[in-house]
């Protein structure tokens, strides 16, 4: 397998995780009220940082070749390509309620709502866009994509991470 769709893999696991602190802290917010947490609020920054702003690009310019080269998944393809719009613009709106003070009465709402679709979204690619990748590109069409994806074994673990993004630095590695 090429090193950008090992890198693709590893960036879901990562974001499974992320997705679960994200669940408990909206479990939290909901029994206890209050304002949100720094740990959430640094987890959607991460979020829109990485996933919506290199993972998803990333992705977009893989499936566009696909889409161009066969029409095996077609549908798929665009529909994946239609659900990281969609989740970008969640992920702006989550952002948007946290910083401008204590998240309104539907916020856990649209968070588990959020959650479910990033889950569903990564399991949805696992199982149809990535092998498609696997199938029909080769070593050229991947080269374009892997400098932008951090070398890291685990990115979530990198010393740069716990200077921007201290509590979820703590958070990851205490799990
Ligand atoms: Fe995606
Ligand atoms: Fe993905």
């Amino acid at each position: 397998m090429h090193e950008t769709l090992k890198k693709l893999y590893r960036d879901h696991a990562n974001f499974y995780k992320l997705m679960d602190l994200l669940e408990a802290e909206l479990n939290t917010l909901e029994s206890q009220g209050g304002a949100a947490s720094e740990l959430m609020k640094e987890l959607i920054a991460y979020t829109r940082n990485y996933s919506d702003s290199i993972h998803h690009p990333i992705e977009d310019h893989l499936y566009q070749l696909i889409l161009s080269r066969t029409d095996d998944g077609k549908e798929d393809m665009e529909r994946l390509l239609g659900h990281h719009q969609i989740l970008m613009q969640m992920t702006r709106e989550l952002d948007q309620a946290l910083t401008s003070g204590v998240p309104s009465a539907g916020f856990v709402t649209e968070g588990r709502g959020y959650l479910s679709q990033q889950r569903e979204h990564m399991k949805f690619e696992e199982e149809k866009a990535f092998p498609l990748l696997r199938n029909h590109l080769g070593a050229v069409d991947f080269e374009y994509a892997s400098s932008a994806l951090p070398a890291d074994e685990d990115p979530l673990l990198d010393p740069l991470m716990k200077e921007e993004y201290p509590n979820l630095f703590s958070a990851l590695n205490k799990s």
